[in-house]
């Protein structure tokens, strides 16, 4: 039985597979908001289902905070490689709500200008991403009846929130868990157009502080002037941590950040990336990093500090005169290279110290942390893979950085020995994250079949 035949069978079941998506789709498994805990797992449920019907050895496994799920496929007398897929079932939170033009969790194919469009939270972030993998795996089992070769399937409904439960997790199942290779969906095209293999992705570190100024909400008449004023305070400390060329001040924050080898520079610079239209998407035209870097070093190969909330005082309708006790900030640092995130969390945490006045107390609270992941391109599996890719899409697959982070992608080599290859099929402008998140069904369709490609070569490579 031939690819074409599992590839046929893709495009045929196409509406079949959307129709499935759509139903993942409703489930509201948002893992950071305690209220849709229920929810989170009955994504879990759904996926061991699904799983089952595939002819997996499916399970949902419980974690101090939302299921994993794990599932095996391991015929008899099977040759070639043992691989495993990644992806997560959980989502981002959807507010604000007011911007979306339906309801998040009521899914729906769009026709847009640009193509059908598979509409609603998670779609491309990564629940359609990651039925990507087991719809290739359905058609290759109703064309064969039986995978290529020996298959395990590990789904997270946590990566949304750091992966809190990760690292115990692969700890304490490595056995289990431990393949040959990792393949893992989360990520996108270049350019939304050229299909991507990640050499390299950012660590992400989250800190969440409090300053503390008088013991109560003040009047700012009788008090302003001379009472302290924690906003005040904290917008200073913020506005200090980037000097006026883009660069962190923290001290000790560059260390383990390494220069990019000119082989790298070469290879993204043959890459044409378009940064003005990547800005007047969005609205903005100019870059606004370091000021020596080009803005795909700035996104794939330099860490950031980037405020992601920062609130205090009065916010409602109206106005109120408050002097408040005090002011609240989430900051967000991008990792790269050996950047180590203990060392700087406890640097930062030590800068916010020392820039604080009398009369003023800081609380911390950390959100998650994981390092900078290098991908082994030298894996034989990655060259395999780019061929795959550059059959199903028509153009040269290419090497690319990703700017976001996938706690998980590190950790593979870390806790189980094993190489790991990031390749997705989201674009620029799926707003994930955002209101009106989409996945193209082209990318949904062609994500299908590229897996199934992908799954020939590397069997066939082991043979
Ligand atoms: N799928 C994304 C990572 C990503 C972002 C890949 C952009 C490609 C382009 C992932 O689910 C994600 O959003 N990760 C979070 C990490 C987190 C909350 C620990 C991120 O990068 O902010
Ligand atoms: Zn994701």
């Amino acid at each position: 039985m031939s690819l074409d035949a599992v590839l046929a069978k893709i495009d045929e079941a196409l509406p079949d597979a959307t129709a499935r998506l759509l139903d993942l789709l409703r489930i509201p498994s948002i893992s950071t908001d305690p209220a849709f805990k229920a929810d989170c797992d009955r994504a879990a449920d759904w996926l061991v289902d699904d799983l089952i019907s595939l002819g997996f050895d499916a399970s949902k496994r419980p974690t101090p905070g939302h299921p994993m799920v794990v599932a095996h496929y391991n015929p008899d007398g099977a040759t070639g490689p043992h691989l495993l897929f990644y992806g997560h079932y959980d989502v981002q939170p959807v507010d604000p709500l007011n911007l979306w033009d339906r309801d998040p969790f009521d899914p729906q194919i769009e026709d847009t200008p640009a193509g059908r469009v598979i509409r609603g939270r998670g779609a491309s972030d990564d629940k359609g991403q990651l039925m990507t993998f087991l719809e290739a795996c359905r058609a290759w089992k109703a064309k064969h009846g039986t995978l290529p070769c020996r298959l395990t399937i590990f789904l997270e409904g946590e990566e949304e929130s750091g992966s809190p439960s990760l690292i115990p997790f692969m700890e304490e199942n490595a056995d289990e868990l431990r393949a040959d290779v990792a393949l893992i969906c989360d990520t996108g095209l270049f350019e939304s157009k050229t299909p991507a293999i990640v050499t390299m992705l950012r660590g992400l570190l989250g800190e969440e502080l409090t300053i503390h100024g008088p013991s109560k909400d003040l009047h700012s008449g009788m008090y302003g002037g001379v009472a302290r004023n924690p906003i005040r305070v904290l917008s200073r400390i913020i506005a200090g941590l980037h000097d006026e060329n883009g660069r962190i001040t923290v001290p000790g924050f560059y260390d383990g950040v390494p220069e990019l080898s000119d082989e790298m520079r070469a290879q993204w610079q043959g890459l044409a990336f378009d940064h003005a239209r990547f800005l007047g998407d969005v609205g903005l035209s100019v870059p606004a990093g370091e000021v020596d870097r080009t803005p795909l070093e700035m996104i794939w190969s330099r860490p950031t500090c980037e405020v992601n909330g920062i609130w205090g005082g009065y916010t409602g309708d109206g106005f109120k005169t408050v002097l408040p006790a005090e002011a609240h900030a989430k900051i967000s640092f991008r990792l790269v290279g050996r950047q180590d995130p203990f060392a700087i969390r406890a640097a930062f945490r030590a800068y916010v110290q020392a820039n604080l006045p009398a009369d003023c107390t800081v609380e911390f609270k950390g959100h998650g942390n994981s390092p900078a992941g290098q991908m082994s391109v030298s894996h034989p599996a990655f060259e395999a893979s780019r061929a795959a890719l550059t059959d199903e899409w028509g153009v040269a697959a290419a090497y690319v950085g990703c700017g976001g982070s996938i706690p998980i992608a590190g950790y593979f080599k870390t806790y189980l020995d094993m190489d790991a290859m990031l390749i997705g099929f989201g674009k620029d402008d799926d707003q994930i994250h955002s209101p009106n998140e989409k996945y193209d069904l082209e990318s949904f369709h062609k994500g299908i079949r590229s897996w199934a490609r992908i799954l020939d070569r590397l069997t066939k490579q082991a043979k």
